[in-house]
């Protein structure tokens, strides 16, 4: 068989066609590199966890960082859903996309003044403080806007989230939170502030977690502190569980939590409680939703391995190259082909640039289509131009119709902003 009826060689129906489109269609159209997104995935995982959480006084902020391409915002927003922030930049995008602010929350170490301005201006909804220092801040910021900000105190209750280190948030050595000590220091002193309504708890542990457990546990934790603070006479009326729920990216060996049992660890955790619980889930609302579609450019024999190089890279899908996730990666090509073990691989000059190890996958030919799984989220969010390779495209698919949500980046989009240093000044 050639490379070129290869191309046109018959891939299973279930894999192909995604929401009703035809994915070798669309990358033909589009071209590839391209992240490519259900929505009637994204939203039947809202339906699930709306109803999951059905009877409770909840809202579901969903964490823009995980895909915050405008039109999933707007999606987002058109649910009804909220979200949570992390930069001034992602309270901008989801304003332009319509999510209201009294549906944000805004969460991070590290917040500029100038970032809590801005916050307070559009009228989010809570602030998740982090420090001591930032406490201060909101404080002050507020004041001389004379408008009072409604705050959170983010517990880090030191639990294994039992995820990857670089994705574990609820350690003590982590930089996220504070000690239910330092938390309950703050309730104390909290009549001094006079702009601050602090009167939530926040956790968040970590990211793709596969076990209820630390869940459990630190939902436990922040349970006990909301009682206690309650029994001293202070309000509570916001718990914020934070997000974390894990997906499965390897098929037969990641065994997601189911989300109604997760949902009543919640239940079980929080009962009693009469404020509104907010829960902020990223990555279980979109990854599987969406593939990252790519073309074979060649196959290399090395001496020791064999190569399979895309026209994908760590740029536009990073979690391979820094946190060694695994990805399931699917040729669309006939399945009657033979097998074969290769190393995964894109143009870019790094070895980390790669995608998986030993991959045994159909024996593949250069411009075969190739679909990278479950990469709706942290794929094109971390994307880079690293290599001045320009942003890929990203589509949305419903229902048999497909929307380009992001044009692939022209050269010329690539340098926008860069000049030439022909503006001296002195300093
Ligand atoms: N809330 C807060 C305060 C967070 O920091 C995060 C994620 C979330 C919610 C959403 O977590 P999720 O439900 O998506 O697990 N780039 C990494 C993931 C980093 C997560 C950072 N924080 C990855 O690709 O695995």
């Amino acid at each position: 068989m050639t490379a070129t009826t290869a191309h046109t060689a018959p891939a299973s129906a279930d894999t192909a066609c995604r929401d009703g489109v035809d994915l070798p269609a669309v990358a033909r159209r589009v071209g590839t590199p391209c992240h490519v997104y259900s929505a009637s995935a994204i939203h039947a995982r809202i339906d699930a966890l709306q109803t999951a959480l059905h009877g409770l006084d909840a809202l579901v902020c969903y964490a823009a960082k995980a895909n915050s391409n405008v039109a999933v915002l707007q999606l987002i927003a058109n649910a009804g859903l909220g979200a949570d922030i992390v930069s001034g930049g992602e309270l901008w995008r989801c304003l332009y996309a319509g999510i209201p602010a009294d549906r944000i929350v805004f969460s991070g170490v590290g917040k500029t003044a100038e970032e809590i301005a801005d916050a307070l201006d559009a009228g989010v909804a809570r602030f998740n403080v982090e420090s001591a220092d930032e406490l201060q801040l909101l404080q002050h910021v507020a004041a001389a806007r004379n408008v009072v900000a409604n705050a959170s105190a983010r517990i880090n209750p030191d639990v294994d989230a039992l995820t990857h280190a670089k994705i574990s948030t609820g350690k003590s050595e982590n930089k996220f939170g504070v000690s239910i000590d330092e938390a309950r220091q703050w309730f104390a002193s909290s009549a001094a502030l006079t702009h601050v309504r602090l009167d939530g708890l926040h956790v968040h542990i970590g990211s793709q977690m596969l076990s209820l457990d630390p869940i459990r546990a630190a939902l436990q934790r922040v349970a006990a502190f909301w009682r206690e603070l309650t029994a001293a006479g202070h309000t509570i009326r916001s718990i914020d569980v934070g997000g974390g729920l894990g997906v499965c990216y390897r098929a037969g060996h990641d065994h997601p939590v189911p989300v109604n049992d997760y949902a009543g660890a919640i239940r079980e955790a929080l009962a009693g409680f009469e404020g509104r619980i907010l829960l902020e889930p990223g990555r279980w609302l979109v990854a599987e939703a969406g593939v990252l579609l790519t073309r074979v450019v060649r196959i290399k024999h090395g001496r020791e391995r064999k190569f399979l190089i895309l026209d994908a890279a760590m740029n536009d899908l990073l979690r391979p190259s820094l946190y060694d996730a695994w990805h399931d990666i699917v040729p669309l090509v006939d399945a009657t082909r033979p097998s074969q073990t290769y190393d995964v691989v894109g143009p870019v000059c790094e070895t980390g640039d790669t995608f998986a190890r030993g991959r045994e996958l159909p024996e593949c030919r250069a411009g075969d289509l190739v679909m990278i799984k479950a990469t709706g989220a942290y794929g094109a969010s971390m994307a880079s131009t690293y290599n001045s390779r320009p942003l890929a495209a990203e589509v949305l698919l419903d229902r048999g119709r497909y929307a380009v949500v992001r044009e692939r980046q022209t050269f010329e989009e690539m340098v926008a902003g860069e000049q030439s240093a022909d503006q001296w000044e002195t300093a």
